[in-house]
Protein backbone atom coordinates (compact mmCIF):
# COMPACT_ATOMS: atom_id res chain seq x y z
CA UNK A 1 0.00 0.00 0.00
CA UNK A 2 2.69 2.36 0.95
CA UNK A 3 4.91 1.44 -2.32
CA UNK A 4 2.19 2.21 -4.40
CA UNK A 5 0.90 5.32 -2.38
CA UNK A 6 4.83 6.32 -2.95
CA UNK A 7 5.31 5.56 -7.15
CA UNK A 8 2.09 7.59 -7.56
CA UNK A 9 3.42 10.28 -5.85
CA UNK A 10 6.75 10.08 -7.35
CA UNK A 11 4.45 9.79 -10.62
CA UNK A 12 2.79 12.85 -10.24
CA UNK A 13 5.66 15.24 -9.35
CA UNK A 14 7.59 13.42 -12.39
CA UNK A 15 4.30 14.04 -15.01
CA UNK A 16 3.79 17.46 -13.66
CA UNK A 17 8.10 18.24 -14.10
CA UNK A 18 7.86 16.36 -17.56
CA UNK A 19 4.62 18.91 -18.36
CA UNK A 20 6.45 21.52 -17.44
CA UNK A 21 9.86 20.67 -19.34
CA UNK A 22 7.98 20.32 -22.14
CA UNK A 23 6.48 23.78 -22.40
CA UNK A 24 9.89 25.31 -21.51
CA UNK A 25 11.69 22.93 -23.99
CA UNK A 26 11.50 24.42 -27.82
CA UNK A 27 12.38 26.82 -29.93
CA UNK A 28 13.51 28.88 -27.27
CA UNK A 29 16.14 26.49 -26.62
CA UNK A 30 17.25 25.20 -30.47
CA UNK A 31 16.82 28.98 -31.72
CA UNK A 32 16.66 32.01 -29.49
CA UNK A 33 19.47 31.02 -26.95
CA UNK A 34 22.17 30.27 -29.77
CA UNK A 35 21.25 33.57 -31.40
CA UNK A 36 21.27 35.43 -27.87
CA UNK A 37 24.84 34.20 -27.33
CA UNK A 38 25.72 35.40 -30.52
CA UNK A 39 24.33 38.88 -30.38
CA UNK A 40 25.74 39.22 -26.95
CA UNK A 41 29.26 38.22 -27.40
CA UNK A 42 29.35 34.17 -26.19
CA UNK A 43 30.33 33.43 -22.62
CA UNK A 44 29.85 36.19 -21.01
CA UNK A 45 26.73 36.25 -22.16
CA UNK A 46 25.69 32.50 -21.14
CA UNK A 47 27.02 33.40 -17.35
CA UNK A 48 24.77 36.19 -17.09
CA UNK A 49 22.10 33.76 -18.20
CA UNK A 50 22.85 31.35 -16.35
CA UNK A 51 22.76 33.98 -13.01
CA UNK A 52 19.63 35.56 -14.01
CA UNK A 53 17.91 31.59 -14.18
CA UNK A 54 19.01 30.89 -11.07
CA UNK A 55 18.73 34.29 -9.32
CA UNK A 56 15.49 35.66 -11.03
CA UNK A 57 13.94 32.93 -13.02
CA UNK A 58 13.65 30.13 -10.68
CA UNK A 59 12.10 32.58 -7.80
CA UNK A 60 9.81 33.90 -10.41
CA UNK A 61 8.84 29.93 -11.27
CA UNK A 62 8.40 29.50 -7.51
CA UNK A 63 6.06 32.42 -7.36
CA UNK A 64 4.44 31.88 -10.00
CA UNK A 65 3.27 28.15 -9.47
CA UNK A 66 2.53 29.28 -5.26
CA UNK A 67 -0.22 31.51 -6.88
CA UNK A 68 -1.43 28.70 -9.58
CA UNK A 69 -1.83 25.78 -7.10
CA UNK A 70 -3.02 28.09 -4.32
CA UNK A 71 -5.67 29.26 -6.44
CA UNK A 72 -6.34 25.99 -8.50
CA UNK A 73 -7.65 27.99 -11.71
CA UNK A 74 -6.23 30.14 -14.72
CA UNK A 75 -4.67 33.49 -14.26
CA UNK A 76 -7.68 35.49 -14.46
CA UNK A 77 -9.67 33.29 -12.07
CA UNK A 78 -6.95 33.03 -9.50
CA UNK A 79 -6.57 36.43 -9.17
CA UNK A 80 -10.34 36.80 -8.67
CA UNK A 81 -10.50 34.43 -5.99
CA UNK A 82 -7.13 35.28 -4.22
CA UNK A 83 -7.43 39.35 -4.49
CA UNK A 84 -11.34 39.54 -5.05
CA UNK A 85 -12.72 43.13 -6.35
CA UNK A 86 -9.22 44.16 -7.20
CA UNK A 87 -7.64 44.90 -10.20
CA UNK A 88 -4.82 42.21 -10.39
CA UNK A 89 -7.22 39.68 -12.68
CA UNK A 90 -6.59 42.37 -15.57
CA UNK A 91 -3.33 39.82 -15.56
CA UNK A 92 -5.24 37.54 -17.06
CA UNK A 93 -5.75 39.49 -20.72
CA UNK A 94 -2.32 40.57 -20.66
CA UNK A 95 -1.42 36.85 -20.27
CA UNK A 96 -3.16 36.62 -23.70
CA UNK A 97 -1.82 39.56 -25.51
CA UNK A 98 1.76 38.16 -24.59
CA UNK A 99 1.19 34.27 -25.78
CA UNK A 100 -0.77 36.20 -29.01
CA UNK A 101 2.41 37.81 -29.89
CA UNK A 102 4.32 34.64 -29.14
CA UNK A 103 2.87 32.95 -31.37
CA UNK A 104 2.09 35.18 -34.22
CA UNK A 105 6.54 35.04 -34.38
CA UNK A 106 7.05 31.57 -32.97
CA UNK A 107 4.84 30.50 -36.34
CA UNK A 108 7.39 31.84 -38.35
CA UNK A 109 10.15 30.21 -36.93
CA UNK A 110 7.99 27.08 -36.79
CA UNK A 111 7.52 27.79 -39.96
CA UNK A 112 11.13 27.33 -41.36
CA UNK A 113 10.93 24.07 -39.19
CA UNK A 114 8.60 22.72 -41.04
CA UNK A 115 10.18 23.52 -44.55
CA UNK A 116 13.17 22.04 -43.76
CA UNK A 117 12.15 19.29 -42.76
CA UNK A 118 9.91 18.98 -46.16
CA UNK A 119 13.66 19.75 -47.96
CA UNK A 120 15.27 16.83 -45.77
CA UNK A 121 12.35 14.69 -47.07
CA UNK A 122 14.09 15.00 -50.44
CA UNK A 123 17.36 14.63 -49.00
CA UNK A 124 17.80 18.61 -50.31
CA UNK A 125 20.22 19.14 -47.05
CA UNK A 126 21.84 16.10 -46.07
CA UNK A 127 22.67 16.19 -49.76
CA UNK A 128 23.44 19.47 -50.84
CA UNK A 129 27.18 21.39 -50.93
CA UNK A 130 27.97 23.16 -47.27
CA UNK A 131 29.54 25.76 -49.27
CA UNK A 132 26.15 26.88 -50.50
CA UNK A 133 24.16 25.59 -47.34
CA UNK A 134 24.15 29.11 -45.66
CA UNK A 135 22.28 30.46 -48.96
CA UNK A 136 19.15 27.74 -48.43
CA UNK A 137 17.66 30.18 -45.35
CA UNK A 138 18.17 33.81 -47.33
CA UNK A 139 16.14 31.72 -50.46
CA UNK A 140 13.57 30.54 -47.96
CA UNK A 141 13.07 33.60 -46.07
CA UNK A 142 13.37 35.92 -49.11
CA UNK A 143 10.55 34.09 -50.84
CA UNK A 144 7.07 35.61 -49.60
CA UNK A 145 5.20 32.66 -50.73
CA UNK A 146 7.62 30.35 -49.60
CA UNK A 147 7.93 31.67 -46.00
CA UNK A 148 4.41 32.81 -45.57
CA UNK A 149 3.05 29.40 -46.60
CA UNK A 150 4.90 27.75 -43.84
CA UNK A 151 4.08 29.94 -41.56
CA UNK A 152 0.73 29.87 -42.13
CA UNK A 153 0.62 26.39 -42.51
CA UNK A 154 2.41 26.09 -39.06
CA UNK A 155 0.08 27.99 -37.40
CA UNK A 156 -2.79 26.48 -39.07
CA UNK A 157 -1.57 23.05 -37.50
CA UNK A 158 -1.62 24.52 -33.94
CA UNK A 159 -5.14 25.98 -34.29
CA UNK A 160 -6.34 22.82 -35.81
CA UNK A 161 -4.61 21.02 -33.13
CA UNK A 162 -6.22 22.95 -30.15
CA UNK A 163 -9.87 23.20 -31.81
CA UNK A 164 -9.54 19.09 -32.58
CA UNK A 165 -8.85 18.50 -29.17
CA UNK A 166 -6.21 16.21 -30.18
CA UNK A 167 -3.59 17.61 -27.79
CA UNK A 168 -3.45 14.93 -26.09
CA UNK A 169 -2.34 12.66 -28.89
CA UNK A 170 0.51 14.87 -29.79
CA UNK A 171 1.95 14.85 -26.22
CA UNK A 172 2.40 11.47 -26.18
CA UNK A 173 4.52 12.04 -29.76
CA UNK A 174 6.66 14.33 -27.86
CA UNK A 175 7.80 11.24 -25.05
CA UNK A 176 9.78 9.92 -28.48
CA UNK A 177 10.66 12.76 -29.55
CA UNK A 178 12.25 14.66 -27.09
CA UNK A 179 14.57 11.63 -25.74
CA UNK A 180 15.16 11.82 -29.60
CA UNK A 181 15.96 15.31 -29.87
CA UNK A 182 18.18 15.15 -27.01
CA UNK A 183 19.86 12.26 -27.87
CA UNK A 184 20.73 13.60 -31.71
CA UNK A 185 21.14 17.27 -30.23
CA UNK A 186 24.36 15.83 -28.47
CA UNK A 187 25.07 14.13 -31.15
CA UNK A 188 25.59 17.18 -33.32
CA UNK A 189 27.61 18.64 -30.48
CA UNK A 190 30.25 16.13 -31.04
CA UNK A 191 30.11 16.24 -35.20
CA UNK A 192 29.97 20.22 -34.72
CA UNK A 193 33.12 20.10 -32.44
CA UNK A 194 35.45 18.38 -34.86
CA UNK A 195 34.30 20.52 -37.55
CA UNK A 196 37.81 22.37 -39.00
CA UNK A 197 37.74 25.72 -36.88
CA UNK A 198 35.24 24.39 -34.75
CA UNK A 199 37.94 25.87 -31.96
CA UNK A 200 37.33 28.94 -32.50
CA UNK A 201 33.84 28.52 -31.67
CA UNK A 202 34.45 26.46 -28.50
CA UNK A 203 36.41 28.85 -27.70
CA UNK A 204 33.91 31.72 -28.17
CA UNK A 205 31.34 29.44 -25.79
CA UNK A 206 33.51 29.46 -23.07
CA UNK A 207 36.18 32.27 -22.70
CA UNK A 208 33.84 34.96 -21.29
CA UNK A 209 34.95 38.97 -22.85
CA UNK A 210 33.00 40.57 -19.95
CA UNK A 211 33.77 44.02 -21.72
CA UNK A 212 31.06 42.74 -25.16
CA UNK A 213 28.07 42.75 -22.24
CA UNK A 214 25.81 45.57 -21.73
CA UNK A 215 23.00 46.56 -20.07
CA UNK A 216 21.56 45.44 -23.44
CA UNK A 217 23.09 41.76 -22.49
CA UNK A 218 21.77 41.81 -18.96
CA UNK A 219 18.47 42.25 -20.35
CA UNK A 220 18.39 39.54 -22.73
CA UNK A 221 19.56 37.38 -20.98
CA UNK A 222 16.68 37.64 -18.23
CA UNK A 223 14.36 38.11 -20.94
CA UNK A 224 15.70 34.93 -22.72
CA UNK A 225 15.34 32.99 -18.94
CA UNK A 226 11.82 33.79 -18.92
CA UNK A 227 10.78 33.15 -22.04
CA UNK A 228 12.79 29.34 -21.58
CA UNK A 229 11.02 28.80 -18.96
CA UNK A 230 7.44 30.02 -20.20
CA UNK A 231 7.40 32.54 -17.51
CA UNK A 232 5.52 35.57 -17.02
CA UNK A 233 2.28 34.71 -18.61
CA UNK A 234 0.38 32.36 -16.81
CA UNK A 235 1.72 29.23 -17.92
CA UNK A 236 3.47 28.09 -15.07
CA UNK A 237 0.33 29.37 -12.76
CA UNK A 238 -1.99 27.14 -14.83
CA UNK A 239 -0.57 24.07 -14.86
CA UNK A 240 0.65 24.69 -11.20
CA UNK A 241 -2.72 24.85 -10.80
CA UNK A 242 -2.63 21.13 -11.04
CA UNK A 243 0.06 19.89 -9.13
CA UNK A 244 -0.55 17.63 -5.99
CA UNK A 245 -0.29 19.54 -2.66
CA UNK A 246 2.22 17.33 -1.09
CA UNK A 247 4.60 18.27 -4.33
CA UNK A 248 7.59 20.32 -4.05
CA UNK A 249 7.09 23.62 -5.73
CA UNK A 250 11.12 24.39 -5.28
CA UNK A 251 11.98 20.79 -6.37
CA UNK A 252 9.49 21.39 -9.57
CA UNK A 253 11.49 24.69 -9.74
CA UNK A 254 15.40 22.98 -10.12
CA UNK A 255 13.98 20.27 -12.53
CA UNK A 256 12.37 22.57 -15.03
CA UNK A 257 15.04 25.17 -14.70
CA UNK A 258 17.84 22.64 -15.17
CA UNK A 259 16.60 20.45 -18.04
CA UNK A 260 15.67 23.44 -19.63
CA UNK A 261 19.06 25.22 -19.54
CA UNK A 262 21.11 21.86 -20.29
CA UNK A 263 18.85 22.01 -23.24
CA UNK A 264 19.77 25.44 -24.50
CA UNK A 265 23.60 24.97 -23.44
CA UNK A 266 23.67 21.91 -25.64
CA UNK A 267 21.98 23.79 -28.06
CA UNK A 268 24.89 26.65 -27.69
CA UNK A 269 27.33 23.80 -28.45
CA UNK A 270 25.67 22.09 -31.32
CA UNK A 271 25.03 25.28 -33.14
CA UNK A 272 28.09 27.86 -32.63
CA UNK A 273 31.07 25.93 -33.28
CA UNK A 274 29.66 24.98 -36.63
CA UNK A 275 28.97 28.80 -37.06
CA UNK A 276 32.88 29.28 -36.74
CA UNK A 277 33.28 26.97 -38.87
CA UNK A 278 31.06 28.08 -42.02
CA UNK A 279 32.53 31.80 -41.33
CA UNK A 280 28.45 32.62 -40.17
CA UNK A 281 28.89 35.73 -38.29
CA UNK A 282 27.99 35.02 -34.35
CA UNK A 283 25.77 38.15 -34.46
CA UNK A 284 23.63 37.40 -37.55
CA UNK A 285 20.21 37.46 -35.45
CA UNK A 286 17.39 35.14 -35.99
CA UNK A 287 18.32 33.54 -38.83
CA UNK A 288 21.53 32.08 -36.99
CA UNK A 289 20.37 28.97 -36.56
CA UNK A 290 18.79 27.78 -39.81
CA UNK A 291 21.75 29.30 -41.48
CA UNK A 292 23.99 26.99 -39.88
CA UNK A 293 22.21 23.72 -39.72
CA UNK A 294 22.02 22.98 -43.64
CA UNK A 295 26.34 23.90 -43.48
CA UNK A 296 25.97 21.44 -40.68
CA UNK A 297 24.04 18.18 -42.32
CA UNK A 298 25.42 19.10 -45.85
CA UNK A 299 28.89 18.40 -44.02
CA UNK A 300 27.38 15.25 -42.59
CA UNK A 301 25.79 13.88 -45.71
CA UNK A 302 28.90 14.45 -47.25
CA UNK A 303 30.63 12.15 -44.57
CA UNK A 304 28.30 9.33 -44.08
CA UNK A 305 25.46 9.78 -46.84
CA UNK A 306 22.65 8.21 -44.85
CA UNK A 307 23.16 8.77 -41.18
CA UNK A 308 23.22 12.09 -42.42
CA UNK A 309 19.63 11.92 -44.28
CA UNK A 310 18.20 10.13 -41.30
CA UNK A 311 20.01 12.56 -38.41
CA UNK A 312 18.50 15.56 -40.54
CA UNK A 313 15.28 14.11 -40.76
CA UNK A 314 14.80 13.33 -37.31
CA UNK A 315 16.03 15.95 -35.94
CA UNK A 316 13.61 18.59 -38.03
CA UNK A 317 10.53 16.22 -37.17
CA UNK A 318 11.87 16.49 -33.27
CA UNK A 319 12.26 20.65 -33.26
CA UNK A 320 8.75 20.76 -35.65
CA UNK A 321 7.16 18.67 -32.58
CA UNK A 322 8.98 20.53 -30.04
CA UNK A 323 7.56 23.87 -31.54
CA UNK A 324 4.47 22.53 -31.87
CA UNK A 325 3.81 21.84 -28.21
CA UNK A 326 5.06 25.02 -27.40
CA UNK A 327 2.96 26.83 -29.91
CA UNK A 328 -0.38 24.68 -28.74
CA UNK A 329 -0.16 25.88 -25.22
CA UNK A 330 0.60 29.26 -26.15
CA UNK A 331 -2.81 29.43 -28.15
CA UNK A 332 -4.90 27.13 -26.03
CA UNK A 333 -4.72 29.63 -23.29
CA UNK A 334 -5.86 32.43 -25.99
CA UNK A 335 -8.79 29.92 -27.01
CA UNK A 336 -9.74 29.32 -22.85
CA UNK A 337 -9.56 33.09 -22.28
CA UNK A 338 -11.86 33.57 -24.66
CA UNK A 339 -14.43 30.92 -24.15
CA UNK A 340 -14.21 31.30 -20.40
CA UNK A 341 -14.72 34.82 -19.92
CA UNK A 342 -16.74 36.32 -22.85
CA UNK A 343 -18.39 32.98 -23.71
CA UNK A 344 -17.16 32.24 -27.23
CA UNK A 345 -17.68 28.86 -28.58
CA UNK A 346 -14.32 26.90 -28.93
CA UNK A 347 -14.00 27.09 -32.88
CA UNK A 348 -15.23 31.28 -32.62
CA UNK A 349 -12.11 31.59 -30.36
CA UNK A 350 -9.59 29.73 -32.56
CA UNK A 351 -11.03 31.58 -35.26
CA UNK A 352 -10.79 34.64 -33.34
CA UNK A 353 -6.67 34.42 -32.76
CA UNK A 354 -6.52 32.66 -35.87
CA UNK A 355 -6.98 35.25 -38.29
CA UNK A 356 -4.72 38.36 -36.57
CA UNK A 357 -2.52 36.19 -35.73
CA UNK A 358 -2.14 34.83 -39.56
CA UNK A 359 -1.81 38.97 -40.09
CA UNK A 360 0.83 39.85 -37.65
CA UNK A 361 2.60 36.09 -38.54
CA UNK A 362 2.80 37.43 -42.54
CA UNK A 363 4.51 40.80 -40.90
CA UNK A 364 6.75 38.95 -39.18
CA UNK A 365 7.33 36.47 -41.86
CA UNK A 366 8.48 39.44 -44.32
CA UNK A 367 11.11 41.17 -42.00
CA UNK A 368 13.04 38.90 -43.62
CA UNK A 369 12.13 39.32 -47.19
CA UNK A 370 10.81 42.28 -48.74
CA UNK A 371 10.23 44.14 -45.15
CA UNK A 372 13.57 43.73 -43.92
CA UNK A 373 13.78 47.61 -44.06
CA UNK A 374 10.99 48.27 -42.52
CA UNK A 375 11.59 49.45 -38.51
CA UNK A 376 9.86 50.82 -35.81
CA UNK A 377 12.08 51.69 -32.79
CA UNK A 378 14.76 51.02 -34.86
CA UNK A 379 13.65 46.80 -35.38
CA UNK A 380 11.95 45.06 -37.48
CA UNK A 381 8.36 43.75 -36.93
CA UNK A 382 9.80 40.36 -35.92
CA UNK A 383 12.47 41.61 -33.93
CA UNK A 384 9.59 44.32 -32.19
CA UNK A 385 7.63 41.09 -31.40
CA UNK A 386 10.43 39.16 -30.31
CA UNK A 387 11.67 42.04 -28.02
CA UNK A 388 8.47 43.02 -26.77
CA UNK A 389 7.38 40.10 -25.36
CA UNK A 390 10.35 38.48 -23.75
CA UNK A 391 12.01 41.75 -22.04
CA UNK A 392 8.43 43.82 -21.82
CA UNK A 393 5.73 41.40 -21.53
CA UNK A 394 6.69 38.54 -19.84
CA UNK A 395 9.27 40.85 -17.60
CA UNK A 396 6.15 42.80 -16.86
CA UNK A 397 3.91 39.66 -16.52
CA UNK A 398 6.95 37.87 -13.84
CA UNK A 399 7.26 41.24 -11.40
CA UNK A 400 3.41 41.14 -11.54
CA UNK A 401 3.52 37.58 -10.37
CA UNK A 402 6.24 38.20 -7.58
CA UNK A 403 4.61 41.20 -6.56
CA UNK A 404 1.22 39.50 -5.93
CA UNK A 405 3.03 36.65 -3.65
CA UNK A 406 5.46 39.14 -1.58
CA UNK A 407 3.08 41.79 -0.81
CA UNK A 408 -0.48 40.54 -1.45
CA UNK A 409 -0.61 37.41 -0.53
CA UNK A 410 -0.83 36.19 3.33
CA UNK A 411 3.03 34.81 4.63
CA UNK A 412 1.85 32.06 6.16
CA UNK A 413 0.09 30.51 2.80
CA UNK A 414 3.34 31.04 0.84
CA UNK A 415 5.17 29.17 3.25
CA UNK A 416 2.42 26.82 2.97
CA UNK A 417 2.84 26.79 -0.58
CA UNK A 418 6.37 26.59 -0.20
CA UNK A 419 6.36 23.65 2.28
CA UNK A 420 3.16 21.65 0.63
CA UNK A 421 1.17 22.27 3.86
CA UNK A 422 4.01 20.98 6.05
CA UNK A 423 4.82 17.97 3.82
CA UNK A 424 8.22 19.25 2.49
CA UNK A 425 10.67 20.32 5.17
CA UNK A 426 12.09 23.43 4.64
CA UNK A 427 13.80 25.39 7.79
CA UNK A 428 12.73 28.57 9.43
CA UNK A 429 15.69 30.18 8.66
CA UNK A 430 15.55 28.87 4.94
CA UNK A 431 12.04 30.19 4.57
CA UNK A 432 12.46 33.33 5.58
CA UNK A 433 15.56 34.18 3.23
CA UNK A 434 13.34 32.64 0.19
CA UNK A 435 10.65 35.22 1.48
CA UNK A 436 13.18 37.82 1.69
CA UNK A 437 14.40 37.55 -1.92
CA UNK A 438 11.25 37.64 -3.07
CA UNK A 439 9.99 40.66 -1.61
CA UNK A 440 13.21 42.86 -1.48
CA UNK A 441 15.27 41.65 -4.01
CA UNK A 442 13.90 40.38 -7.07
CA UNK A 443 10.92 42.64 -7.98
CA UNK A 444 14.01 45.68 -7.67
CA UNK A 445 16.05 43.38 -9.36
CA UNK A 446 13.85 42.84 -12.17
CA UNK A 447 12.92 46.60 -12.53
CA UNK A 448 16.57 47.13 -12.62
CA UNK A 449 16.86 45.51 -15.62
CA UNK A 450 14.19 46.60 -17.50
CA UNK A 451 14.74 49.78 -16.92
CA UNK A 452 18.26 49.82 -17.91
CA UNK A 453 16.95 48.39 -20.67
CA UNK A 454 14.28 50.56 -21.44
CA UNK A 455 15.82 53.68 -21.27
CA UNK A 456 19.13 52.64 -22.80
N1 LIG B 1 9.55 28.23 -23.45
C1 LIG B 1 9.21 28.05 -24.82
C2 LIG B 1 10.47 27.81 -25.62
O1 LIG B 1 11.55 27.85 -25.09
C3 LIG B 1 8.47 29.22 -25.40
C4 LIG B 1 7.34 29.67 -24.58
C5 LIG B 1 7.22 30.87 -24.02
C6 LIG B 1 6.20 28.92 -24.22
N2 LIG B 1 6.06 30.91 -23.35
C7 LIG B 1 5.40 29.75 -23.43
C8 LIG B 1 5.79 27.64 -24.49
C9 LIG B 1 4.20 29.31 -22.95
C10 LIG B 1 4.59 27.20 -23.99
C11 LIG B 1 3.80 28.04 -23.21
O2 LIG B 1 10.41 27.61 -26.79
Amino acid sequence: MNMIGKRENFGSQFTFIMAMAGSAIGLGNIWRFPYMVGEHGGAAFIIAYILCCLTIALPGFVCEAIIGRRARLGVYGAFSKLAPGTKWKWMGAACVLTSFIIVSFYSVVGGWSLDFLLRSLTGKLSHGNPDGAVAIFNKMAASPVESISMMAAFLGLTALIVLGGVKKGIEKFTKITMPMLFFLMLLIVVFSCLLPGAGEGIRYLIKPDFSKLDGDGWAAALGQAFFSMSLGMGTVLIYSSFMKKEDSIIKSGLWTAGSDTMFALISGFAIMPAVFSAGIEPSAGPPLVYETLPYIFAKMGQDAPILGYAVTLAFFLAVLTAALTSSISMFEVCVEHAVEQYGFKRWQAVLAFFVPGFILGIFCSLSFGPMKDVKLFDKTIFDLCDYASSNILMTLGALVFVLFVGWKMKKADVRDELTSGGTVRLGNGVFNVIYFLIRWIIPPAILVIFLINILQ
